[in-house]
Order: C-alpha cells, then structure tokens, then sequence
C-alpha cells in the first residue's frame, strides 16, 4: 500500500471542500437529487439573462441538454460581470519569453473583448453560430479573441500554434471557418518563431470559407501580406467602441470546438456548450484549485489545449481570479524560470504536466531551493499519469512538503476535471486521481456495467451525464454516438467511456491506467496512431506501417514506427546510413502533415508486420516488442507466426 499525505488544514481554514465528511455530504446530495444538486449550483454561480426552467433533458440521449431554456453569454460570465466588484483587479498577467509584463485588469480586459468584437462583427460580419480559428501565441490577445467571439456568439476553434499547415487547413475546412485570427508570431527561447507562413501556406488550398484573415503583431518580423484578405489586428482595433452588447445564447449554444485525435481517422471537432462548460469551469475552480480573492493562479498550459482553455482563460476568470500566461517555456533561460516566476508573482496554485515536472526534476533539481515559494498552496499535475519520482520531487522541493498536490484526471471531452483530489479534504496517495468530484459519476466498470473487483484493471466510465460534457463531434454525430457511448453499458443503456482504464484500491482510490484504444499520450497530449500512419504511409517507398508508444524518460510515450518499406537494396537491410536518411524523410512528412508534437523518436524496418489471417495488426504484440517484453500473447493465429521473432531479432540489434 502506497503513503498517504493529509492535506495541511491551516493552509485550507476556508477552503469550498473542507473535509471528506464534507464531500460526502456533497457526493450523498447528488445521489439523491442529481437534477437538483445541478440545478442550484446553476442558479447560483451563473448569471442568467433568462433564468431556466428545466435541467436536463435526456429525451435524444446521448444528446443531453442541460438547462435548455436558459440564456446567458459567457464572456459576461467571465468578465464583464466582475466589473462591479473587481473592475482594478488583475485579470490576466501576461509574461513573454523574454520578460516582458503585462497587466490587463477586468476593466482593461472588457475594453478589449469589447473592441475586438466590435472589430469581428463590423470588419468581418461574423455572426452569431459562425467558425472563428484561433492560430495564436500565447499572448493576452488569444483569450481576448476567444472571449470576443463568445461575446457575440461565435464558435471559437483554436488550433494549437505546433500543429502544421496541412493539420490547420484540415480543421479550417472541417468547422468551415470564414475567418482565422492570428500573430506575425512570438518569441520562444530567446527568438522569433512564425506563425502567418504556416496560416499562408494553410490557405493556399481549399479554404475557401475563409473570408479574412486578422493578423497580431507580437515578434514585428516581415511577412507576406495579401491585400484584400489579411487585416491588421492592432490597427483596426484602434477604431473600435469599447461597448458591446453581449449576445444572449441559449445554454446550449456552441462555445467553442476543440479537435482531439483518436484511435481511428481524422482528428475529432469536440463540440462544448455554454452554460454546462463554463458553470463546471468556475466549480473546478473553486473546489479543486480553491481559488481566492486575492490568489494568483498560474497553469503553465497552452491555449491550444483544453486545459488552456478551461483552466488558463474560461475557469479562472469566471471565478473572478488573476490567471498568469506564459509566452515561454520552462527551461529558458534556465531551468529556474517557473520558480523565479512563482516567487516574482507570489502564484498560490501553480498546475502543470508531468512531462514538465520530470524534465524540470531532471534538469534543474535544485532550482526550486533558490527562491522563495511559500506563497504556493497548490500543485497541480495534468495528462498522464505522474511517477513517483516525479510527484516525490514536485511535493518536497517545490511545494516544501506544505502543499497538496491535485493529480486532476480528465479529457477534452469532460470539459474540465472530473476524478481529482479536493486540496482541502482529501488524504493523497502519490499517482493518484483519487475520487470522483461531487456531481460526476465516475465508475469504473466492465462493458455490462459490472464494477469491477479492487485492484483490477475496469473501463473509467462517467454513467451519468453531467454539465460539461462533450455535446457532440462537430458534423459527426454518428461518429460521437460511436465514439463514447458504443463501448460501455449500465443497466442496458449507453454510458460515456472515457477510453482509460483505471483501477480501484482497498480504500476506494481510482488509479488511471491509461487508454485502452490505439491512442498514444506525448507529454500529456493524446496522439492518434491512425492519423501518423496517414503521414507515414504518404511516403513513396512504405509498404506498410503501425505505429505504438513507447515508454519515454520525459514524455510519458514516444512514438514509434514500426516500417515496412517497398524496396530495400540488400545492402541496406541493416539500418544503415540510407535507413536513417528515410527516417528523416519521414519525419519530415509528419512535421508538415501534423507538427513536430508528432515526430517519431525511433523506427524500425521490419520486412512485415504482424497480423492476423484477417490482416488486422497485431499492435499488442508491437507494443509488448518495443517495450522489451516477453510475448506473452497467442502467436499461432498470426498469418506468419515467424515474424515475432524476426522482429524481436530486430530490435534486440538497435
Ligand atoms: C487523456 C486526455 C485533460 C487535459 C490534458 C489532456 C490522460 C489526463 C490524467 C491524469 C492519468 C490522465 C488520459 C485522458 N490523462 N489527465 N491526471 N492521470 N491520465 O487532455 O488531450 O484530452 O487527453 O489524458 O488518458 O484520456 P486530452
């Protein structure tokens, strides 16, 4: 049995969850009145243009609605209704890669919103329910354009600034955007990187739904410019009113799309809601990172991810708080840049990935000694799971043995946190999500629903709806239908399959296990093996290829190839210098299909795969060969039992 580590309570007098009897309370009222339980939390922490009368309607299930007939606008949620009680108080502080500062208070911020709506519905007709891209840095004028288009109602689709021109062309024309805001660039690592060649190359095909595109200027480098389509964001601004009438939409209105891989074809539009998304948003806020007044929050993610979406822009800032974003990386200049941020900027509850904390362990072990970070309360880890090492370094030298630690699991598609630890309450055991917050019923079952027995391996499943959830797959609700509720069944009807096992201790704790499905989790970010074999296969001479993770010192899971190519000299047959030349080429294909997030750390050219008399892949099998493991699984069905070994011969050669 793992260690278990009790909250320390002076730092938690106050906090929203203050012990586990209070969360039981919490969990028993759910049980009881799931609708209620909702229903009040909804009537209280949103601020409604039209009240709602119902709370959730599952006649079209798996398309619930939550309350349907309310109204609201969530860029008022976030900012403008804070104006009255915080209108001087920093809303976002900026911090560039070189050091620069900015403040933006509620004030300034809903001046900003304000005209950058003004500017999206008079210079681009966008319209309430129209595509708007987000190809941005991270510099205060993404979360700006992301709350200008829910200002007025547009569908905000961000699109992570590593992904490459063929990936942002693909989600362009998927949510039919007619317009892409975006910067010259930024800065990381001290120099100027680009991002309007990528969106330039991105439109050169295809796009036609794109109207205009709407440029930042951040790193002030040269670029091409295309009269009639490109517009200067900081110019056009200038003209613009500072009042802007937030639209009213109803709950169930798109907020935005985020696209996610999975285990099969293209990239997935998650489609989120109004009402449900932001009133979880501001919940997680303040039950799991317990955000106070005067706190200042800092989560290191990007934008382009839903954790930069829920808990960088919408979750801290419909709790009225003061949310810290980040230009940079952790490791420039030096490995103590965190650290001498938190300690500049007294942060109170710092989150981020275990693919950082393991490379900030690695690299600067002893950084966090030099600065003072007592102000912190809270760590947070996001994405994977955290080893113990990882999670014994960030709970003694960086939270000084004080603070508790919120290993915070969930999903693009829950919206925000679902199985997480309540800082002020929950006892913590290392490596582990703990319970369910109240309202999410998280089970971790079988396909028929049956729990599955302590201390082995079930489905984590949410078997009721719930506020935040994914509504569906944008242009494909068949594919969501599919997608979430084809795996699992309780009491004979559909529930959400997370795509994660998890696993269940003596004392109740939920250990997350990973997925299940063909997908691979890179430093925290899930990766499609079906969209990297697309890239793969676009290369001349591949026959052949499977592609699976492969247990990697920071980042959780690199991607490995597994190659078989169409012709192969006989010379060449032991990976030699040509072999290494297309596996840069390659390389090279995913970089431009995907984004370097996608590169393959490690190939092997076999001279086939193993499969089935069906000629289904044997991933299991190519999983269980990278890792070094003894193949334990039934070979004789294999088309070519042989090739196991070949394989194994192979690699044990690398
Ligand atoms: C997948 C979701 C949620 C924002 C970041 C990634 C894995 C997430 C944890 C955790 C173990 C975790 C799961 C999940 N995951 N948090 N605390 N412990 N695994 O969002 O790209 O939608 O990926 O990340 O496998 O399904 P995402």
């Amino acid at each position: 049995m793992s260690e278990i580590y009790y909250p320390n309570k002076e730092l938690f007098k106050d906090a929203a969850i203050k012990s586990m009897d209070e969360y039981r309370a919490l969990v028993q009222k759910a049980e009881e009145d799931y609708e209620g339980f909702w229903g009040d939390f909804a009537k209280e922490k949103i601020d409604w243009f039209k009240p709602f009368t119902k709370i959730l309607n599952e006649e079209n299930a798996p398309f619930y609605k939550w309350f349907e007939d309310g109204q609201l606008n969530v860029a008022y949620q976030c900012v403008d209704r804070h104006l009255k009680t915080r209108k001087n108080k920093a809303a976002i502080i900026f911090e560039g890669d070189n050091g620069d500062q900015r403040v933006l208070t509620y004030r300034e911020l809903f001046y900003e919103v304000n005209k950058t709506a003004n500017m999206f519905k008079n210079k681009f007709n966008i319209q309430k329910g129209d595509r708007v891209v987000l190809y941005m840095p991270m510099i205060p004028e993404a979360a700006i354009s992301m709350l200008a288009c829910a200002k007025i109602g547009a569908i905000h689709s961000v699109v992570f600034g590593g992904f490459s021109a063929e990936a942002l062309r693909d989600r362009i024309i998927d949510a039919e955007a007619k317009l892409v805001v975006t910067a010259d660039g930024a800065y990381r690592k001290g120099k100027p990187y680009m991002l309007k060649t990528v969106v330039d190359e991105a439109l050169s095909q295809g796009c036609e739904s794109v109207k205009a595109v709407c440029v930042v200027e951040r790193n002030g480098e040269n670029i091409h410019w295309e009269a009639g389509r490109d517009y200067a964001f900081n110019e056009l601004i200038k003209n613009e009113s500072v009042v802007c009438e937030p639209e009213a939409v109803e709950a169930e209105h798109p907020l935005f799309l985020l696209y996610t891989s999975g285990s099969t074809g293209k990239p997935k539009g998650v489609q989120h809601s109004s009402a449900g998304y932001i009133l979880w948003a501001q919940m997680t806020m303040e039950w799991v990172f317990d955000i106070k007044e005067n706190d200042t929050y800092w989560c290191t993610a990007d934008v382009g991810w839903i954790t930069g979406h829920t808990y960088i822009v919408y979750g801290p800032l419909a709790a009225g708080a003061t949310t810290v974003m980040f230009e940079g990386v952790p490791t420039y200049p030096d490995a103590g840049r965190c650290w001498r941020m938190v300690e500049e900027y007294q942060i109170n509850q710092f989150y981020t990935a275990p693919t950082a904390i393991r490379l900030l362990h690695k690299t600067g072990a002893n950084e966090p000694a030099k600065y003072d970070l007592s102000s912190l309360r809270i760590l947070g880890t996001v994405g994977e799971p955290i080893d113990p090492a990882a999670w014994k370094w960030y709970y003694e030298e960086v939270g000084g043995s004080r603070c508790s630690i919120v290993d915070t699991y969930w999903q693009t598609e829950t919206g925000g946190h679902v199985i997480s630890p309540l800082p002020g309450a929950t006892p913590i055991k290392p490596g582990c999500a703990t319970f369910p917050l109240p309202g999410i019923k998280a089970e971790i079952i079988d396909e028929d629903g049956t729990p599955t027995p302590v201390g082995e391996k079930g489905f984590a499943c949410i078997t009721k709806p719930w506020p935040s959830m994914i509504r569906t797959i944008w242009g494909d609700p068949e594919r969501f239908v599919k997608s979430y509720f084809g795996d699992c069944k309780k009491d004979g009807k559909p529930v959400y399959f997370t795509g994660d096992g998890a696993m269940i201790d003596e004392d109740g704790y939920i250990t997350i296990t990973g997925r299940t499905d063909d997908v691979i989790n890179v430093s925290g970010h899930r990766m499609g093996t079906a969209e990297v074999e697309a890239a793969i296969k676009k290369h001349e001479n591949v026959a052949a290829v499977a592609v699976v993770g492969k247990p990697h010192d920071i980042k959780g899971e690199g991607i490995f190839a597994y190659v078989v190519l169409k012709s192969v000299p006989s010379e060449e047959r032991d990976g030699t210098a040509n072999m290494l030349e297309t596996m840069k080429e390659i390389n090279m294909i995913i970089k431009a299909e995907i984004g370097a997030i996608a590169l393959c750390d490690d190939m092997a050219f076999v001279p086939d795969l193993p499969k089935t008399r069906s000629g289904k892949i044997m991933r299991r099998i190519l999983r269980s060969l990278v890792k070094g493991e003894k193949i334990t699984q039934d070979t004789s069905t294999l088309e070519d039992p042989s090739i196991v070994g070949i394989i194994e011969d192979l690699l044990s050669k690398k």
